[in-house]
């Protein structure tokens, strides 16, 4: 047994040396990448007005490099008013100006290729915003017309039409159904909004809608994205009549206001959604080389979300039952097995996630018991106590977990630096629509979308040139900055950076899991390979094996593995 921690650097790479493009064609590289979430107005702002930009992003790309990840994933910067920051798109084929230019966009593209990382930009087909064109020709054209059948408009119930025509609710809270005013001021039709009323579904039986989103996907296609991320990917169809949701009623407080509403639901998981991503797979082969559609898809059990990656559809789903995983040996190994098996059984790779601009980030969720429930966010008011030390300490576990696991794994922008859940954010700065819908009783999603630090004392702690920050930064995060934990051992950027560079040494997205016997129930222990993986999520310190060390969580002072930690290493006969 080697005690000592491989030693950690921050692996400098010098980037400018690179050639002008080292991204590879072909190969499936989605299978085990490891792929980087960046939530564009949060991550690095060139001008200084508070919101990240593309020009922000170019700019830091060599970090992602030196990190260590494959590709990165963006979240929407096009054409938007912002009411769902960005998913409320009113121009797929242009960026908006907040976050820059489509040159800047080819730009980004351009250095990101040239360091060897993919792009992936998210396609938000299931509603647009209310100041898309198509929307605002649908409302001035009025019932019966063209425009009109490319959303979702029915007129009312009730003597008047003035009660909504089904009990569909908003994933945001409140009525899935807003009313139109007609131009002579009268009330008019009801159009469908499965999340804000800006955001107006589209009518997916419609060829016309299908016919314009292919050409949306060969216009970023032929700029060279390697992929979509794909928004509310088990929303675009809905069972025909629009049937009542029976049972149950609104009620506030039930999981069927959260995304991960349960799948009997008439706008979830039908089978019509199938058609649609056979077809877009199609459409990415009319392009060389190897890309990748990712469906964000609130679908259990995963047999079922299994068929989101059938051969002919997309390549990837997200693995929200695995980010929904509480920090328990037997609850793990349970999805593991589940996600292994579901999706290989379609010949397809597992992905793994812990983080996302919509969940509470794991640093703080993981020591939350039970955490609430997805969407509903944790704020000053909630009754909850955190324990900041307990949480990072099994985040950084559980992320070493996640990154020996084969398949894909995606990375939050942040959570390799350890950054929690802002909590201490006054109602004045929130911006996410939750919160308004519930009328402030939920606190939803803004805790997660701070922007990140970059250096520690700078004004927005170099997040941009100046201290504006579209929401709050909390006081004391020079300790998480980048700049400091850059190069300082035993950070969790560090950990981060060993434990990406050790995964592709030893081949692990690509590898086997096989179980370990004989260890406790609250110890997850596999091999991937040549590599022991050894997680404890229990009380007590379990014994390792004879090998020597490649990464681990925390310090190794004894031949044991402390609570709440995991190690890799290789074992010796
Ligand atoms: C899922 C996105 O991740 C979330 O941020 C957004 O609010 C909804 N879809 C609606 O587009």
């Amino acid at each position: 047994m080697t005690l000592e921690s491989a030693p950690e650097s921050s692996l400098p790479t010098d980037v400018t040396a690179l050639p002008e493009t080292t991204v590879t064609a072909g190969s499936e590289w989605w299978r085990s990448a490891v792929i980087y979430q960046i939530y564009p107005r949060s991550f690095a702002d060139s001008d200084g007005d508070g919101i990240g930009d593309l020009t922000g992003i170019t700019s830091r790309l060599p970090a992602l490099k030196t990190l260590g990840i494959d590709a990165i994933w963006l979240s929407p910067f096009f054409t938007s008013p912002q009411k769902d920051a960005g998913y409320d798109v009113a121009d797929y084929c242009d960026v908006d100006p907040l976050f820059g230019t489509l040159d800047d966009f080819d730009r980004l593209e351009q250095e990101a290729h040239r360091l060897g990382l993919r792009v992936i930009v998210d396609l938000v087909p299931n509603h647009t915003s209310s100041a898309h064109q198509w929307f605002i020709d649908a409302l001035a054209d009025g019932p019966g017309s063209e425009t009109r059948a490319r959303y979702i408009f029915r007129d009312g119930l009730g003597a008047n039409g003035e009660l909504p025509p089904n009990n569909w609710q908003s994933v945001f809270g409140g009525a899935a159904w807003t009313r139109t005013t007609n131009p002579d001021g009268t009330p008019g039709q009801w159009f469908l909004h499965l999340f804000d009323s800006s955001q107006p579904d589209l009518d997916w039986t419609n060829p016309w809608i299908r016919e314009q989103f292919r050409d949306i996907l060969r216009f970023w296609l032929r700029r060279g994205v390697d992929g979509f991320r794909v928004d509310v990917a088990h929303g675009m169809v809905k069972v025909e009549g629009l049937p009542d949701f029976n049972p149950p009623a609104y009620d506030p407080n039930s999981i069927g206001n959260s995304m991960s509403q349960p799948v009997d639901v008439p706008y979830w998981a039908q089978p019509g959604v199938h058609e649609i991503y056979r077809d877009w797979h199609k459409v990415l082969e009319e392009f060389e080389g190897d890309r990748v559609l990712c469906a964000e898809a609130w679908v259990e059990p995963l047999t079922m979300l299994a068929n989101w990656v059938r051969p002919d559809e997309m390549q990837q789903a997200f693995n929200f039952s695995y980010l929904e995983t509480p920090w328990s040996g037997s609850r793990l190994r349970a999805i593991i097995d589940e996600s292994i098996e579901a999706f290989s059984g379609v010949g397809a790779p597992s992905t793994w996630v812990l983080s996302n601009h919509d969940v509470i980030r794991h640093a703080t969720r993981l020591a939350l018991n039970p955490p609430p429930p997805q969407g509903e966010g944790i704020g000053p008011r909630s009754e909850i106590a955190i324990d900041e030390e307990l949480g990072l300490r099994r985040a950084r576990a559980a992320s070493l977990l996640m990154l020996a696991l084969p398949g894909s794994a995606y990375v939050y922008q942040g959570e390799e630096l350890g950054l929690p859940e802002v909590i201490e954010m006054p109602d004045s700065a929130r911006q996410d629509p939750t919160y308004f819908r519930h009328h402030g009783e939920k606190y939803g999603r803004d805790g997660a979308r701070v922007p990140i630090p970059w250096e520690a004392g700078a004004p927005s702690y170099g997040f941009g040139p100046t201290a504006a920050s579209w929401l709050p930064q909390p006081s004391d995060w020079d300790r998480y900055a980048r700049d400091v934990q850059a190069g300082t051992p035993g950070s969790t950027l560090e950990l981060y950076t060993l434990a990406l560079r050790e995964r592709a040494t030893h081949g692990l997205g690509l590898g086997t899991h096989v179980w370990l016997q004989g260890y406790g129930e609250d110890v997850v222990a596999f091999t991937n390979g040549t590599v022991t993986v050894i997680a404890n999520t229990g009380t007590v310190p379990v014994e390792l094996p004879v090998g020597d060390i490649i990464v681990s969580s925390e310090p190794l002072s004894e031949a044991a593995l402390p609570a709440d930690a995991t190690v890799w290493l290789t074992t010796r006969a």
